[in-house]
């Protein structure tokens, strides 16, 4: 593990020296080991637009895209896995099919939070329009309210914030979550994902997170939140 960890950073080019700030995330990424399994899921491209922003660098976006692919490459291994699994061994303290389902929620997170964030950037920040506009005042009491709240938010997690719709409740609400598989609440439907691990913004602002957050607004792509928004049945 020690080699393919030092074998990832160089070929990242990380380096040496950003290896005690690099998260639990990275590591991850860092241990997938390719096999000809079958693909259940596929890595979705990077929008030329997302690697030409003001103050998110393609060196950043480009290794970011690295740890998704390695994210969607682990699902596949773990579904694989799945199927030869000792069913009769299973166990809350320890067993591999406890490891693999476990596992397979980080994985599965680490997908589907990266495309809504990868989907939803290279755009030109701004404020949303039409409905999801009038949803996040009434929710929050004014744009300019969410938008405090989410940057906040963003501060205070280790790994994402969301900004969901509760399909149960009818509202819009900011979401706080530590790991890719600390999903909030069920029924929670995400439409933005803010990206707070390290990885996201260490190369262009070492520990800076707030001017990372200022940058991620600039470059939002509010049509990408709406189009999701709008998908959402049975608004309320
Ligand atoms: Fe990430």
């Amino acid at each position: 593990m020690k080699s393919s960890r030092r074998e990832f950073l160089k070929r990242t080019g990380v380096g040496a020296v950003s290896l005690g700030i690099l998260d639990a995330e990275l590591l991850h990424a860092a241990e997938q080991a390719p096999r000809d399994i079958p693909q259940v899921y596929a890595p979705r491209p990077l929008k030329p637009s997302a690697l030409t922003m003001d103050g998110i660098s393609k060196r950043t976006m480009e290794e970011h895209y690295k740890l998704y692919v390695g994210y969607v490459n682990k699902s596949n291994e773990i579904l694989d896995a799945l199927k030869t699994v000792d069913y009769a061994k299973a166990n809350q303290t320890y067993s591999s099919l406890r490891v693999l389902k476990v596992e397979l929620t980080f994985a599965v997170g680490g997908v589907k939070n990266h495309e809504i964030y990868f989907d939803h950037l290279g755009g030109k920040g701004g404020r949303p329009e039409g409905r999801i506009l009038g949803h996040i005042a009434r929710d929050f009491g004014s744009y300019e309210a969410w938008e405090k709240d989410l940057k906040a938010t963003g501060l205070a997690a280790r790994g994402w914030v969301w900004l969901a719709y509760d399909a149960d409740r009818g509202r819009l609400f900011n979401y706080l979550g530590d790991a890719q598989n600390t999903f909030p609440v069920w029924n929670a439907i995400p439409l933005l994902a803010l990206d707070t691990y390290e990885h996201a913004y260490f190369l262009d602002y070492a520990t800076d997170r707030k001017s990372y957050i200022e940058a991620f607004m600039r470059n939002l792509d509010w049509s990408a939140v709406e189009q999701r928004f709008a998908q959402i049945p049975h608004l309320k």
